[in-house]
């Protein structure tokens, strides 16, 4: 690896919001790391549903800017600052993060988003451990804490945050109810562990009815739902007294606003929470890091890819156009640079 750190960089930008087509390929200057960052040689990125958000204007986000949110690559720099993490880094090692700007040949990240990624791990699972790992492993240990014969529903359980969640869900030995969209993701969804497949597109009446059945009559102990509006009122019906309902995505659109004496009769919690918010410090950083690390070991935790893209406008747009498309299953990849 060339050790030489160039003046210019090519990246994906966003000059104003739109659909997919605003992506544009562009020549920036090399970005420079403050004291607390390293500059990252990106391998590989990935798309995650977010940067739709971002682009279309429901996240707010400052023009320009440039896309991403994980990556795997090599460090070139350290920062000047002191640590306080316990794991030691070096220039050469690689890395997994969920820095942003990441959908560019080099970006900046702050200490406290890098993550040494082992040998046994592929660089390519290394992009899937980043967003969509840890948002599946804060969901089940923090947003409702799924305990061992518990039954859970996995909304769109093909997606990216889908299949980690319900693998790592069997790990805890946690009943999992597993939703897709179509026939052709139940089976994919059923090898990766879930107990019960429902297709969202059969009524949600028959659905309710499947549930509730399942589960005893009680309904589920948590519903993680990152579908958002066309779910939101189906989830009061099959979640259980003093259940949860944890609503951590927009993929159909935002969930309407509602009166909290909306939970009383089921005695139920809410929660919206987002991993910026769960995953902040250096020490929650460590040990979530660590942990999805040693699941991935212990559990074989695959992570599915569902194509890999060129790094070009063209395929940006593609990759945010298929994973908007419903179509798609596991992670859609973007090759940066080799390895
Ligand atoms: N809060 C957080 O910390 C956090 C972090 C990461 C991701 N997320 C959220 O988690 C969800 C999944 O993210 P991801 O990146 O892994 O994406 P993804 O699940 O790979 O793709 C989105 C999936 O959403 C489902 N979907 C349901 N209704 C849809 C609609 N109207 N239009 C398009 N898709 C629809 C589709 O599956 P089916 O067709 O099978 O339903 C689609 O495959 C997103 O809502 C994302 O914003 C939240």
């Amino acid at each position: 690896m060339s050790t030489e750190i160039p003046k210019t960089i090519k990246a994906i930008q966003v000059d104003k919001a739109g659909g997919p087509e605003v992506n544009v390929l562009r020549e920036i200057p090399t970005p420079v790391p403050k004291d607390d960052e390293l500059l990252i040689k990106v391998e590989w990125t990935g798309v995650n549903y977010i940067d739709n958000y971002f682009r279309s204007g429901l996240y707010p986000k400052q023009f320009p800017y440039t896309v991403g949110q994980d990556a795997v690559g090599i460090v070139v720099t350290l920062p000047k600052n002191t640590s306080t993490s316990s794991v030691k880094i070096n220039i050469g090692d690689k890395v997994w993060t969920t820095a942003g700007n990441s959908f560019a040949e080099y970006l900046v990240a702050p200490r406290d988003r890098i993550a040494l990624l082992p040998k046994e791990i592929d660089s390519k699972d290394g992009v899937s451990l980043a967003t969509q790992g840890l948002t599946a492993l804060y969901l089940l240990k923090e947003s409702y804490p799924a305990k061992k014969g518990d039954w859970v529903l996995v909304r769109s359980a093909a997606g990216g945050v889908g299949l980690i969640l319900t693998q790592i869900a069997k790990h805890f030995s946690v009943n999992v109810i597993a939703t897709v969209s179509s026939e052709s993701k139940v089976e994919l969804v059923k090898q990766n562990g879930a107990d019960h497949v429902l297709l969202s597109s059969d009524s949600s009446e028959s659905n309710i009815k499947k549930i509730l059945e399942l589960t005893g009559g009680e309904g589920v102990h948590g519903v993680y739902d990152g579908v958002g509006k066309d779910t939101w009122e189906e989830n009061f019906e099959i979640v259980r007294r003093k259940g949860t309902i944890v609503t951590y995505g927009n993929a159909s659109g935002p969930v309407p606003e509602f009166s909290p004496l909306r939970l009383s009769a089921k005695a139920l919690k809410v929660t919206r929470p987002t991993l910026f918010a769960i995953v902040k410090t250096q020490q929650e950083w460590d040990e979530y890091t660590s942990e999805l690390v040693e699941i991935t070991k212990k559990a074989n935790i695959k992570y599915a890819v569902h194509k890999i893209y060129n790094f070009t406008a063209e395929d940006v747009a593609q990759a945010q156009r298929d994973i908007s498309s419903r179509g798609t299953t596991g992670k859609l990849l973007i090759k940066v640079s080799s390895e």
